[in-house]
């Protein structure tokens, strides 16, 4: 009896194709790989999905598929689609590599601010000895991170490692050494009350969409600074703006857009305090993607339960 040869359907930019088809390729080569929009392939043929923001009512198209694997941790460009197949499990890029990046994106901003560094850079520019910028206080610099999920919980470890104070807010109380936990909406004020560095890492659900605006940003102590490496759809940039121009937040760094790229005529380009970057607070490492799908596939073949299974009741 012959066994079905199991297939693989990745859905990405074609141009970047060869970057993820390749280590899956070195992992897996029994598996057949189509890339959509530049391979022929019969829909009922696949078994297996690799994707981010796939077109809306594709997936549906594709009867047989057992798990779509998702090429990023956030899930959101799959939940846009109102006709993704929700008995198909959706599998997350959950990686400890990811979270570190990620770390590391959000001190060096924070210290940025922290140290006044962009003072520093414009008296360099004017070749003028400015001594005048000393650093805040440490122990008096209070970091808050948005969403103590796999991320957050690193993020939050990094800053009280270099003795910042640090909260994390999310839905559920977190037990984590040296970082007080706020859990809820009736949590949530007391929370941003107390914190001077706000870093967004919240999965973008219904409950999380247009949450960095200025009722929010009104509950920031006077001078608060931003850091957004979530979701676009979480902030509300003529909001950021006008809480900057108006002194309650002192600056602001954004990694994510709606839309992105971020139209050239956008404001968050050009003003003063808002440092803009093009999504690239961590990128997913393709070898380690490929294995972790490829991980999952053994685990779907040998009749075990996946893990990081997003929940479609949640939205993350
Ligand atoms: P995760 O493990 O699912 O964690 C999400 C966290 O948010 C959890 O702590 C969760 O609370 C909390 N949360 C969700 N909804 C909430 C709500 N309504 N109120 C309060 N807390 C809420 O996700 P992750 O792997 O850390 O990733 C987080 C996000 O980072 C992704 O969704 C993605 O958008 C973004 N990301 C961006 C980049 C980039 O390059 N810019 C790279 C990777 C990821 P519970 O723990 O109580 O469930
Ligand atoms: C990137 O944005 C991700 O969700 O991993």
């Amino acid at each position: 009896m012959s066994v079905k040869e199991e297939t693989l359907l990745l859905v990405a930019p074609v141009t970047w194709a060869g970057i993820w088809t390749a280590p899956i390729a070195a992992q897996a080569p029994e598996l057949k790989v189509f890339v959509h929009d530049r391979d022929e392939y019969d829909p009922a043929a696949i078994d297996y999905v690799l994707s981010f923001r796939p077109p809306p009512g594709l997936l549906k198209t594709l009867p047989n598929i057992r798990a779509v694997f998702s090429l990023g941790a956030g899930v959101d460009g799959f939940l846009a689609d109102p006709e993704y197949p929700r008995q198909v499990p959706l599998v997350r890029f959950v990686h400890e590599s990811l979270a570190r990046e990620m770390a590391h994106y959000a001190v060096l901003h924070a210290l940025l601010f922290h140290r006044r560094q962009r003072n520093f850079d414009a008296a360099q520019t004017d070749h003028a000895w400015r001594q005048s910028f000393p650093p805040r206080k440490t122990e008096d610099t209070h970091i808050g991170i948005f969403g103590m999920g796999e991320i957050g919980c690193v993020i939050a470890a990094a800053f009280r490692d270099l003795g910042f104070p640090v909260t994390g807010w999310s839905r559920t109380r977190k037990d984590l050494s040296g970082v007080r936990s706020y859990a809820g909406e009736a949590e949530r004020a007391e929370f941003l009350a107390g914190t001077d560095i706000l870093v967004c890492v919240l999965p973008l659900t219904d409950d999380t969409r247009g949450i960095l605006n200025k009722d929010l940003f009104a509950q920031l102590p006077r001078g608060a600074y931003l850091i957004n490496i979530a979701r676009g759809g979480h902030q509300v940039p003529e909001d950021i703006i006008s809480a900057i121009d108006g002194g309650q937040l002192e600056g602001a760094t954004l990694d994510v857009f709606d839309p992105e790229p971020l139209p050239p005529n956008s404001p968050l380009w050009s003003h003063p305090k808002i440092t803009v970057t093009p999504h690239v607070a961590a990128l997913t490492d393709p070898f380690v993607m490929a294995k972790s799908a490829v991980d999952g596939i053994r685990l779907i073949q040998s009749g075990k339960p996946l893990i990081n299974v997003v929940d479609f009741e949640r939205g993350y």
